[in-house]
């Protein structure tokens, strides 16, 4: 046996084998898409430790491919709850989930998650562990021990401002965030990010040359000689007044601004945190990250068809982002709440911000996903694994003048929520033809849009093709489907 220099003991570690024997529950697609696809992206609704489980089986079987035929996930990203001991909620005080681990079974319960994920990364894949001040120097030791301390990236402070403001009495305020980045080993993937700081040419102190171009100089550092007489041959050399040659880096120019690009660092202080969040982007759900936070993860350490991992997905921020950059991706939450958040927010993906430019909505539909649960969530009928089913009052009618299918909800109430009219209705989605298994879904509307239209939806009667199941969703993401014969 070899003699370690140190070891991590605590109370209740299990065994990496005993963590690697897991197993995996059955899960069957509760919904899914029509559109054929040779990939399908994974939404697991069920408790992460079984789900990697099952991920586990799925990359063994070559079913969890990256688009360059890589087996497993090349970038993982998770957001675990922090030990904050807190219960979260979402805007309407809809149960979101329990942050109430502590100590050393807080610990564990991380560290039984990170050995799975490690088994789910590619050769040359990578892990952001997103954390804060409580545990993060924990799990940093954790993750030594798990991935090696020579696989240790970064780690990155996010310094999210806004509530720097706040006095905490004997102490400096605490405003960032850590996330600890580690390769599982060998390669990785890094692609080196830039800013642009925009800043205004008056006054901005930055010199023109002869020829009008802006530029910024810095000192020669480790250049030699002959590199120095190649950048003089390209006009990149600066000599000041007192004879001291300096390197020229010229500015990109926006009107009568100039942008200046910055490699990114280890400190993140420029994506402000999710209270300064667009109204567009803001899901409601308690603790969801901003989308810049991610796409620049997703961006540096991942490449286009790549799958991207969250199992801890919350609001899904992780996965839309990968979808928007062409990532493949598979999110795990055990959440109703938060499986409800993120199909939604995927099925409308289309109406929110570009990525690239955030002036623009992404104006395309997400690609197909199937929704993946454990057996007991699935019902016929009816989806109420929590005894919370919503009650609606429908009018079904076909209206000859159009030719259209008229579903027209008069009632809708979610029990023992004390919400009045529409107010607890959150989403309305319908498989035109109902394989008595799995949703398909085929239109989907938000309640925003479902008022507009005065609370009717319509049809072509000719998009029925078999029987229809409707699915009505409400704001704590508890389902009523009901399956019937509308034509
Ligand atoms: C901090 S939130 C993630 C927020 C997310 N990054 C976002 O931007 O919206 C943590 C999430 O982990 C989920 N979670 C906690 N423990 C879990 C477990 N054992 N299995 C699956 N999901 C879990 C919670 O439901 C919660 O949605």
């Amino acid at each position: 046996m070899g003699h370690k220099e140190y070891e991590l003991t605590y109370k209740d570690k299990a065994s990496v084998g005993e963590v690697l024997s897991t197993a995996a529950k059955p899960l069957a697609a509760l919904k899914s898409s029509r559109e054929e696809s040779t990939w399908r992206n994974i939404l697991i609704t069920a408790e992460n430790l079984h789900g990697l489980a099952s991920l586990i089986e799925m990359k063994k079987q070559g079913k969890l491919l990256c688009a360059d035929g890589s087996p497993g996930a090349r970038l993982i990203y998770i957001d675990p709850p922090f030990s904050t001991r807190l219960e979260f909620k979402g805007k309407k005080s809809q149960k979101a989930y329990k942050d109430k681990t502590v100590g050393a079974e807080f610990v564990e319960s991380l560290r039984r998650r990170l050995i799975l994920l490690k088994e789910l990364l590619t050769d040359d894949g990578s892990i952001f562990v997103h954390l804060d001040w409580k545990k993060a120097h924990y799990i940093k030791v954790v993750m030594d021990e798990v991935f090696g301390e020579e696989n240790f990236l970064n780690d990155i402070v996010w310094s999210y401002g806004g509530r720097g403001a706040k006095h905490i009495a004997g102490q400096f305020s605490r405003n960032h965030d850590i996330i600890l980045w580690y390769k599982r080993g060998g390669r990785h993937i890094f692609n080196q990010l830039t800013v642009g700081r925009r800043v205004a040419k008056k006054g901005s102190g930055f010199k023109q040359d002869e020829s009008g171009r802006w530029f910024k100089t810095s000192p020669r550092g480790d250049y030699t000689d002959e590199s120095m007489e190649a950048l003089e041959k390209e006009g990149r050399v600066y000599t000041t007044r007192n004879g001291t040659m300096r390197v020229k880096y010229f500015l990109r120019e926006d009107g009568e601004h100039l942008v200046e690009d910055k490699l990114v660092g280890d400190v993140w202080d420029d994506i402000p945190d999710a209270m300064h969040l667009s109204e567009t982007e803001k899901t409601g759900y308690p603790t969801q990250k901003p989308e810049a936070l991610l796409e620049r993860v997703i961006r540096a350490a991942s490449n286009p068809g790549d799958i991207v991992l969250d199992c801890f997905a919350g609001a899904g921020t992780a996965l839309v982002a990968a979808e928007k950059l062409g990532r493949r991706w598979a999110g795990i939450d055990s959440g109703t709440l938060a499986g409800h958040t993120i199909e939604k927010r995927l099925l409308t993906i289309a109406s929110t911000k570009s990525l690239d430019d955030p002036k623009k909505k992404y104006g395309k539909a997400c690609r197909p996903f199937d929704v993946l649960g454990t057996l007991e969530h699935s019902g016929e009928n009816c989806c109420d694994a929590h005894g919370h089913t919503p009650s609606v009052k429908c009018r079904y009618d076909i209206d000859d003048a159009s030719g259209e299918c008229v579903v027209k909800i008069e009632r809708f109430s979610s029990p023992g929520s004390g919400l009045k009219g529409m107010e607890a209705l959150s989403s309305v989605a319908i498989d035109f033809c109902f394989d008595g298994e799995t949703m398909k879904t085929d239109l989907f509307a938000t309640a925003a849009e479902l008022e507009a239209k005065g609370y009717e939806l319509r049809f072509p009667l000719e998009s029925i093709k078999g029987e229809v199941l409707i699915v009505f969703t409400d704001i704590f993401g508890h389902e009523k489907w009901f399956v019937g014969e509308l034509a």
